[in-house]
């Protein structure tokens, strides 16, 4: 069947989904019958294009890697909204950055496109981690779905495994390592590395978040223990309800001192329930070799889902970067539209 696709934003996570759009473009029509075309970009930096016969999306991904716009690849006089409303396309890839605080811009574009009757795949966690419910039952009253698999653990499928093979487990806890620049950053301090100079790494590698504080104060991490806790466990917890801790206070002789004593620091997230209550939090802690988030090391995320009927069940992959966050898109559209 032919896709028609809007991207809004074409920053990291938007370029590692259009690489792997373009090389694996015949996979996906032998393997899924999915014949994609995309027919817009609106990036504010990069540019607002429009084209209904379809965008050179190979060409789009080398300008914009070489710091070039990509308006020569369309008409132009486009933007976000326009592209969430009025174009042809079928479903809108919002990957512009992350903004837990108000969720925007990404909030109004998943609300206008869901509204248009446009399916939206997203990894952009401020809207998923704000506005869950309102956006499902939007996506619901509309007909269209909503994928958000990268919002957690990237391309790693937590979510997707939590909701379907385990549907109808009843979770009592979710712990776990959900930010893949911190611990990138304390696996190399470990090693002897520099704070700043493991950063700016991380930075250059796309894992870190567009402003890294997001990531080091541990806003990132309560995101996805938001989104957890929201679409998991049914909570309607929010941004206040969420004990936070970063990992910017932690010093190297903190480090040494737990690696004397045979243990390391994480920053931990964690969706627990109290009776009725569903609890969240964030927070570095130091943990001993028998916890297997202990072996957990660089950019790798992982998740210990402890369950009713059961037991614990452990996912453990990537959990940032350009090409591992773009799969995740690639597994929202193949939900959506493969045969
Ligand atoms: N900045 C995030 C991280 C990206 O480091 O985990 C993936 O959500």
């Amino acid at each position: 069947m032919e896709v028609k696709i809007g991207f809004i934003g074409f920053g990291t996570v938007g370029r590692g989904f259009a690489e792997i759009l373009v090389n694996k473009k015949e996979y996906l029509s032998e393997r899924y019958g999915i014949e994609w075309k995309v027919v817009a970009i609106a990036d504010p930096v990069w540019g607002m294009i429009h084209n209904p016969d379809g965008i050179d999306l190979k060409k789009a991904v080398e300008l914009v890697d070489s710091g070039q716009k990509i308006e020569s690849l369309g008409e132009t006089g486009w933007d976000s909204i326009k592209v969430a409303r009025e174009s042809e396309a079928d479903v809108i890839v919002e990957v512009t950055p992350t903004n837990i605080k108000n969720g925007e811009p990404g909030l109004t574009h998943i609300r206008e496109a869901l509204s248009a009757k446009k399916h939206v795949i997203t990894t952009n966690k401020g809207p998923i981690a704000l506005a869950y419910k309102e956006l499902k039952a939007l996506a619901d009253s509309n007909g269209v779905k909503l994928g958000f698999e990268g919002t957690v653990l990237a391309g790693t499928p937590a979510l997707n495994l939590a909701r379907w093979p385990l549907g109808g487990v009843y979770f009592e806890e979710v712990r776990g390592i959900v930010n893949g620049t911190t611990n990138y950053i304390l696996t190399n301090m470990e090693a002897g590395r520099s704070y700043e100079e493991v950063l700016k790494e991380a930075q250059k590698l796309g894992y870190a978040e567009a402003d890294p504080t997001a990531d080091v104060e541990g806003f990132d991490a309560m995101a996805k223990v938001l989104i957890l806790a929201n679409v998991l466990f049914d909570a309607n917890l929010k941004v206040d309800d969420v004990e936070r801790v970063g990992i910017t206070h932690l010093t190297v002789e903190d480090i040494e001192k737990a690696k004397s004593e045979g243990k390391r620091w994480k920053l931990l997230a964690k969706v627990w329930r109290e009776g009725d209550v569903v609890k969240a939090k964030v927070s570095p802690e130091m943990v001993g070799k028998n916890d297997p988030l202990f072996h957990i090391m660089g950019v790798t995320n992982a998740l210990v889902f402890k369950t009713d009927h059961l037991g614990e069940v452990t996912i453990i992959g990537p959990g940032a970067g350009r090409t591992a966050t773009g799969h995740a898109l690639l597994a929202d559209l193949i939900e959506i539209f493969g045969r």
